[in-house]
């Protein structure tokens, strides 16, 4: 809890995104999500105070605002990283030793699966099939797709970002 607060704590906090963001879709309806989807495109998650002075703008209640951010997994509450790994839990990654992938750059990166490098160069997370089967198995780091991986091809791709 308290790793979440500090993230939550940035000081002092830059409103004029979320200012522009509320003025463009004032008046409009049904805006939460697209809304949301701006904020975060914005500032690259959902900071705390955002919400905060999306529910008072608007006049919705703040929790509301925080259940469709945590409903969807689209949004992220966090801040993440530069880089966003994604590696393919999906069926034929998971046969192809996705499992042993994901050991190797949780200790390559001294990360948790859905967790962030202090330096913000890198956030890891587990995805389902991304669709490059044939290349099982996969992980994808922001647009670019590595595949038939090993673990020891871990550490030189990571060294290209
Ligand atoms: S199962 Fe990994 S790309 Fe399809």
């Amino acid at each position: 809890m308290k790793e979440v607060l500090k993230c939550y704590t940035e000081d002092p906090f830059d409103y004029k995104p979320v200012e522009e963001i509320i003025t463009r879709f004032q008046g409009q309806k049904g805006t939460m999500i697209p809304i949301l989807q701006a904020i975060q495109d914005a500032y690259g998650y959902l900071p705390r105070q955002a919400l905060e002075y999306m529910a008072a703008k608007l006049k919705i209640p703040f929790s509301r605002i925080f259940g469709v951010a945590t409903f969807y997994a689209q949004f992220h509450l966090k801040p993440r990283g530069a880089n966003i790994i994604r590696v393919c839990q999906g069926t034929a990654c998971h046969v192809r030793g996705a499992a042993k992938i994901m050991k190797k750059l949780q200790e390559e990166l001294n990360l948790e699966v859905g967790g962030t490098t202090e330096d913000m160069k890198f956030t890891l997370e587990s995805v389902a099939c991304i669709g490059a089967c044939g290349l099982a198995p996969v992980i994808m780091i922001n647009d670019d797709t590595f595949g038939r991986l090993t673990p020891d091809s871990i550490s030189d791709i990571l060294k290209q970002f």
